[in-house]
């Protein structure tokens, strides 16, 4: 039966964690593929209001399993901390699964994100990462020196991997960046705490998730970061160390594209981007500062401030062809209430020429300014709508005109944080996710 994958359209931070907690009561099994904490997922539910950064934000449903698929990277000390807020909230989380084939971000990741983004920055080539040690940890997982979550339940093979790891890694640490080296046998005993803590949860989630689709159930992927961020098909070298596009989410929990159904893109109602590289609508200007106050834009996991741009119908439109999305979602339609104008970049103009489509060439999309369509803002709120009728026309006519220039139409609008603040237009999946 299906798997329905909901993929940020953008640089990230578009909402998904709303919309995951929206569809997750009609799913039997919550899936996140990609990433690890530098993901910071919003949720505001009957429970409370929650930011997760690597338990799926279907955790809410107590219907479902939540996975932690196989594609993620795992910071133990992030996930122990979450589970006990969760628990002490009152959220059951004895359905978390965590893939054996995940792997581990360890404190040495961590380090070395920091250093290497230090170095960088001394250049003029800093990323601004997140700081969580997942570039470095993905790094490890291609070269097979890393640690994966499975491999804290074999302690004699545990040792061996860490010593393996941790003898190349402590000779970069104090070598190259002039750092302390970190211990093997602190590592060692944090890995055996851990593995106390979770080993209720580590278990062959490929098994569950295609024993739960064998079986008839629905399975939701819930994406992290955005397309945009994509290793291979975003703005590299500003980009994270996964697959957040469609691509990533078959191989991310172990199941073949025959099952993949609808594809659900999330959109903000504008871009924003955590971090450096390029945003050719990068606004720059006191409509920048005040759209960022009211909607909060500050980044969930490292409280940075979000650069803010008028939505991007270029990269848009890129977007719903690399992923074929199905239908869209677009969220925070209400930040835009109350703007006498709002613009939506429907080109990009260079010395040379005029590009309709989003460039590879990174350096390219850095001097690309952008081609305005200007169109009417609206004073009636649109803030907590629920019906397409109580929108006023100019709201209406901002989402017909997006749909017409991504070439793909929306299923949903969200006009506010809670899970009723969401105007339905089309029912996601076809037997009613
Ligand atoms: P890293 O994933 O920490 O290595 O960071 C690489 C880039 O991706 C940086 O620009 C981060 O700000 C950005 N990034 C990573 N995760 C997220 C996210 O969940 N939302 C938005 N940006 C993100």
């Amino acid at each position: 039966m299906p798997a329905y994958p909901v993929i940020g359209g953008q640089w990230g931070d578009e909402g998904k964690g709303k919309v995951v907690d929206f569809l997750a009561k009609n799913s039997d099994c919550i899936v996140r593929f990609a990433g690890g904490s530098n993901a910071g997922h919003t949720v505001i539910n009957d429970s409370g209001e929650f930011r997760l950064h690597l338990v799926p934000s279907g955790i809410f449903a107590s219907q479902a399993s939540s996975i932690i698929g196989n594609g993620m990277v795992v910071d133990p000390d992030v996930l122990l901390e979450e589970l006990a807020e969760l628990t002490n909230r009152g959220v059951d989380t004895q359905r978390l699964y965590v893939s054996q084939r995940a792997h581990l971000i360890m404190p040495y990741h961590i380090l070395l994100d920091q250093l290497e983004e230090e170095r960088r920055s001394q250049g003029a080539g800093a990323i601004g990462t997140t700081g969580r040690g997942v570039g470095p940890a993905y790094t490890d997982k291609t070269s097979r020196v890393g640690v994966r979550v499975g491999d804290l339940l074999d302690k004699d093979n545990l040792k061996a991997r860490l010593t393996q790891a941790m003898e190349l890694k402590n000779k970069m640490i104090t070598r190259v960046y002039e750092g302390e080296a970190i211990s093997v046998d602190e590592v060692y005993d944090r890995c055996l705490t851990w593995r106390d803590k979770l080993e209720g949860h580590i278990t062959d989630t490929e098994g569950i998730i295609q024993d739960t689709l064998g079986e008839g159930g629905k399975v939701l992927l819930e994406g992290a970061q955005g397309t945009l961020l994509d290793l291979d098909h975003g703005t590299y070298p500003y980009v994270t160390s996964s697959w957040p596009s469609v691509g990533g989410a078959c191989i991310g929990m172990g199941v073949s594209p025959n099952y993949i159904r609808e594809i659900t893109g999330i959109f903000k109602a504008y871009c924003t981007r955590v971090g450096r590289g390029p945003m050719p609508t990068e606004m720059l200007d006191a409509t920048e500062e005040l759209l960022r106050e009211k909607a909060g834009e500050y980044g969930a996991t490292t409280g940075r401030p979000r650069r803010l741009g008028w939505f991007d119908a270029v990269a848009g439109r890129y977007s719903v062809g690399l992923n074929g999305f199905s239908s869209l979602v677009l969220t925070r339609l209400d930040i835009l209430d109350g703007l006498p104008s709002v613009k939506i970049c429907v080109g990009y103009r260079t010395m040379e020429r005029e590009l309709d489509r989003f460039p590879a060439d990174t350096l390219l999309l850095e001097r690309c300014e952008p081609i305005y369509e200007e169109m009417s803002g609206w004073d009636i709120p649109t803030a907590g709508s629920t019906q397409i009728s109580e929108l006023p026309q100019e709201a209406v006519a901002y989402l017909k005109r997006i749909e017409e220039l991504v070439g793909c139409s929306f299923s949903m609008v969200s006009t506010g944080p809670k899970r009723e603040e969401t105007i339905v237009l089309k029912q996601l999946g076809s037997d009613g996710l």
